[in-house]
């Protein structure tokens, strides 16, 4: 599939429901939670399978709010595992149901696993999460390498003033937990965007400080991949650390991915409010594929070639 500004997209990023059972203060608007959306298990597994049997693409991340709360999980994995067009399932978790499902996940094909952990301190993981246990993650983390659903990523969002002073501390942690730790720039979007201009650390600041503490060897990167990872060590650790710069240097020109919300909404830019629906092709059994394919021509043709910031969800109903 290539879009309007001559890009291979190949990336899905499903959103199986908006439902967390944490609530990040960048990624859950604060109030009351909206009721949650799950999405049809027949229609995830017919739309996965025809954007990748049809439209090409060949790595699919699934999504939430939390994919793990998703009653069809291991199912549903099972059957995109069984496509021969999709080499790549991967799953973005907070971590805290990981500990139950690392093994079931694998074993129904799951290829790896990125977990959110913003700190290691466990008064500030109750704070940014708004109410979570920070050991049912720490758990999550250590079955997921024991399993080798490697490399396994952990994922933390700096922000400034809530643990943009422990960035060398996650690092050693991950580090010798045996995970990749990618740093990432908090995006500013959905209705508490104005928030997260004020606490952004750029990528700059974050490499600037890692070197007081680490050497750093960039490794080239892979096509598709927004990271810049480094190799690194220190007297006591060595391995991965990556930065994910989305806001001071965004990577739209490399962009590969197609987002799908649980409302079956069909989002091609994450900064960009355009989302058009899917489930009018959805009839309960069958996928109109004729209709949804220009839907999607639609979509991916408008893809914009940068980012606009006009995204009015957030992150949870997004998929991240
Ligand atoms: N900016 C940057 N990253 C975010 N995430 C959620 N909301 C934001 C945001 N506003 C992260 C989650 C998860 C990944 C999918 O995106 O922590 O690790």
């Amino acid at each position: 599939m290539i879009d309007g500004c001559d890009r291979e997209i190949d990336h899905l990023r499903l959103s199986l429901t908006d439902y967390c059972n944490l609530a990040c203060r960048y990624c859950a608007p604060a109030g009351a939670a909206p009721p949650a959306q799950m999405i049809d298990r027949r229609f995830a597994e017919a739309l996965v399978r025809w954007l990748s049997v049809r439209q090409g693409i060949r790595h699919l991340r699934l999504t939430g709010g939390e994919p793990l709360l998703y009653p069809h999980l291991i199912p549903l994995v099972r059957s995109f595992a069984a496509l021969p067009t999709l080499p790549e399932i991967t799953l973005t978790t907070n971590g805290s149901a990981l500990a139950q499902y690392a093994g079931p996940l694998r074993d129904a094909g799951l290829t790896r696993v990125n977990i959110s952990l913003d700190t290691i301190d466990a008064e500030r993981f109750a704070f940014i999460t708004r109410g979570g246990k920070i050991e049912h993650t720490l758990v999550g983390v250590e079955k997921a390498v024991a399993l080798g659903l490697s490399p396994v990523k952990v994922n933390m969002v700096v922000q400034r003033g809530f643990n943009d002073d422990e960035l060398v501390n996650v690092a050693r942690w991950a580090l010798s937990a045996g995970c990749v730790l990618r740093f990432l720039e908090v995006m500013p979007l959905g209705p508490s965007a104005h928030v997260m201009d004020k606490h952004l650390v750029s990528a700059d600041e974050i490499i600037a400080r890692l070197s007081e503490h680490f050497e750093l060897r960039a490794i080239p990167q892979t096509l598709g991949q927004p990271a810049v990872d480094y190799a690194v060590s220190s007297d006591t650790v060595s391995g991965t650390l990556g930065i994910i710069a989305a806001t001071t240097r965004p990577f739209c020109d490399r962009c590969r991915r197609l987002r799908i919300t649980s409302k079956g909404a069909v989002v091609a830019c994450i900064h960009d409010d355009r989302r058009l629906d899917l489930t009018c092709c959805w009839d309960g059994e069958r996928l109109d594929e004729t209709r949804a394919d220009a839907i999607l021509f639609d979509s991916v043709m408008n893809k914009p070639a940068e980012g606009k910031r006009s995204q009015s969800l957030p992150m949870i109903a997004l998929g991240g």
